[in-house]
């Protein structure tokens, strides 16, 4: 297989794109067409200031990696989570973030969930009974709360996080499933600001896992290889299996999924929902919206794990 561009020997052979690229040609093509998705979807621009999301991963590291070679100015945001699994995953995300940030001489904003709320996101998870031994909703309530915190506090313009194609299909495929409208309504490369929400991007949402995998590889950078140890067996990853078995026999189905869907929503497929969508008003104790009639959901599970620590307690 020949690089298309200069006809040496291809790293990267995309039968998706049925493009094939040599290493320095790959690690020019994914920045050009981040900057695609980045004015396409209207995302930001050289004058913002963005705050990325890095979990460890490749994806959100690559993002970094991506955004300063294109001059951006991104700062980063790492959540320590205090999750083990019996080999230090939020201890050595940290330290791959933080060693990702140092080299680069980039700044990286620490917020460490146990020294901010009390406990560490698996506990939260049992106090409050909200998925217990799966702690993963809490743990993206908290994460979403303390990213918007972070951007709306610190005066960021932007949040963008890592999020990958496979990552955007097995959600999608997930709320189809269901036909969770207001879900399907809110998926989107882009969430523009709202009173007391952050706006949100995703510029690696058409790329393919596999394909920054190959970046991040190809760029040499160090990231986390394991996944967080709650993922295994999740329904998300289930779908993401699902949906690779049907890009195995049609190559591109993947991104065609994904992109006729918010081609469908621009054309007004889930306008009613829009319509019906409650009205958000701001939480009394966070200030961040929520369709709640009192505290918001993350402040719920603070206030209920306040509680069970009192219960003990007495
Ligand atoms: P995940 O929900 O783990 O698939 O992560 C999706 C995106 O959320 C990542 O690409 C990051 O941008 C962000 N993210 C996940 N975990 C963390 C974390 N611990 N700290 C900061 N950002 C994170
Ligand atoms: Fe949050 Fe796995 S439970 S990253
Ligand atoms: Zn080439
Ligand atoms: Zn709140």
């Amino acid at each position: 297989m020949k690089c298309r561009k200069c006809g040496s020997k291809a790293s990267v052979n995309m039968r998706q794109h049925k493009l094939a690229l040599c290493k320095d040609h790959y690690l020019e093509w994914i920045p050009e067409q981040t900057e695609r998705f980045i004015k396409k979807y209207e995302m930001f621009t050289h004058n913002d200031k963005i705050l990325v999301a890095v979990s460890g991963g490749k994806d959100s590291l690559a993002l970094w990696d991506i955004l300063a070679r294109l001059g951006y100015q991104a700062d980063g945001l790492y959540i320590g989570l205090g999750i083990d699994g019996g080999f230090g995953y939020s201890s050595e995300s940290h330290r791959l973030a933080q060693k990702f940030a140092y080299e680069r001489n980039l700044k990286l904003h620490i917020v460490d969930v146990e020294e901010q709320y009390g406990q560490p996101i698996p506990v939260l998870a049992d106090l409050t009974h909200r998925g217990v031994g799966r702690p993963c909703s809490v743990c993206g309530l908290t994460k979403r709360h303390v990213m918007n915190r972070i951007a709306r506090d610190l005066g960021y313009a932007v949040l963008a996080t890592g999020h990958n194609l496979d990552d955007e299909a097995a959600v999608l495929f997930g709320n189809t499933l269901n036909w969770l409208g207001d879900y399907l309504l809110r998926q989107s490369p882009v969430l523009p600001e709202s009173p007391g929400l952050a706006r949100k991007v995703k510029p690696l949402c058409r790329f393919y896992e596999r394909e920054m995998t190959a970046y991040a590889l190809l760029r040499g950078i160090d990231y986390i290889y394991e996944e967080c140890p709650y993922a295994v067996g999740s329904k998300t990853t289930y779908y993401k299996e699902l949906l690779n078995q049907l890009e195995t026999e049609r190559p591109g189905a993947k991104l065609t999924f994904y992109l006729k869907f918010l081609e469908a929503r621009q054309q007004g497929l889930f306008a009613e929902q829009a319509r019906a969508q409650a009205t958000l008003k701001p939480c009394p104790n966070c200030g961040q919206p929520t369709s709640a009639p009192g505290l918001c959901s993350f402040c719920r599970l603070m206030e209920r794990a306040a509680l069970t620590i009192t219960d003990t307690a007495e």
